[in-house]
């Protein structure tokens, strides 16, 4: 990340060469139109126009990145070897090369104006430019799909064919009902197929989440001075809102415990809502640091107290 002092605010890496890219084009137009069409459900096959690339890039490449970061440092965290080989499905602008720990980067993407775009972005890397369902895998330390398998229609089988040449599977959808929807479904499939979950779940159990209620996080991150115009926006920040899912085929080190929500506080104590893997609980800490999307990597000190508020009748 790039600090800017005078701001006081964190920009990502890529941000100066995109603003210099942006420059001389009308991309509020152009955002307004692709916002529109994402709303009435259309797919990034509606981008046609170079401003509507540099439009999509300054609207959704600094929060994808954000997500990516947090996202792939839980990998580090879970996962104990080092990734040398990171694939990128559907990569888009290539935002998740910014946030990637690793030796080589490919980049597997069927839109040759993404491609172009993420080359001039400065990222680094091998470009397969095909569609995925016609990518001949091959293995690889880890596979991410990011904001990509609700454009696929059969999503279900292409991501078990990536899994089976991947060491791990890291699936990143909008923090929407819908989203999380596709994360349950392909993490009960690649259980069936014995992967081993390690986030943001403390386990392979059945996951609790009740309906009306879904799993996902919220990632703040600072907007620049161009990013804030084209979406008309005055806020100097935004909140990503994300569901995802890191899956290996061998184990790693999940977490215990995992906060599904803003802590509470309430008469001095602060209520901690979590998934315990295939139960959720609240538990009542004094005071904690801990925030929403973080992890508890023991039960044992920590709380206070543990109030069960699921339906009680499974044990993880
Ligand atoms: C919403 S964008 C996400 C881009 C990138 N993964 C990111 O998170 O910034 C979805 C991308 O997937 C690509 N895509 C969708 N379906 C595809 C397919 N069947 N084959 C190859 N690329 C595909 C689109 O062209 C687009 O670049």
């Amino acid at each position: 990340m790039v600090e800017v002092p005078r701001l006081l605010v964190t920009l990502p890496p890529f941000h100066d060469t995109l603003e210099a890219l942006a420059e001389g084009h009308s991309l509020k137009n152009a955002f307004a139109r692709l916002s529109q069409a994402y709303r009435q459900g259309e797919s990034s096959a509606v981008l046609k126009e170079r401003a509507d690339y540099l439009a999509y890039a300054v609207a959704r490449m600094p929060a994808t990145y954000a997500v990516l970061e947090t996202v792939l440092a839980e990998v580090a965290k879970r996962w104990p070897f080092k990734i040398k080989t990171f694939l990128d499905l559907g990569s888009g602008p290539g935002t998740a090369y910014w946030a990637a720990e690793c030796e080589s980067y490919r980049a597997v993407e069927r839109d040759p104006s993404f491609i172009a775009l993420a080359k001039e972005l400065g990222v680094k890397g091998e470009w397969v430019q095909s569609s995925l369902e016609a990518y001949a895998f091959n293995p690889v330390d880890l596979t991410l799909f990011s904001y990509v398998v609700a454009e696929i229609k059969e999503y279900e089988a292409l991501v078990m064919r990536a899994y089976q040449e991947t060491s791990v599977l890291v699936i990143v959808e909008p923090g929407t009902p819908a989203g999380f929807e596709r994360i349950r479904l392909l993490r009960r499939r690649l259980i069936a197929q014995g992967a081993h979950i390690l986030a943001p779940c403390p386990s392979e159990g059945e996951c609790p989440m009740q309906e009306g209620n879904w799993c996902h996080f919220s990632k703040r991150l600072s907007r620049s001075r161009l990013h804030r115009s084209i979406k008309g926006a005055d806020l100097g920040y935004e909140d990503e809102k994300y569901s995802y899912v890191i899956a290996a085929k061998t184990s790693g080190n999940p977490c215990k415990a995992r906060i599904l929500t803003h802590p509470h506080v309430s008469k001095g104590k602060v209520l901690l809502p979590v998934c315990l893997g295939c139960e959720l609980k609240t538990i009542t800490l004094k005071k904690t640091k801990l925030k929403w999307g973080d992890a508890l990597e023991s039960l044992d000190s920590e709380p206070e107290e543990q109030d069960k508020k699921s339906d009680g009748k499974k044990t993880c």
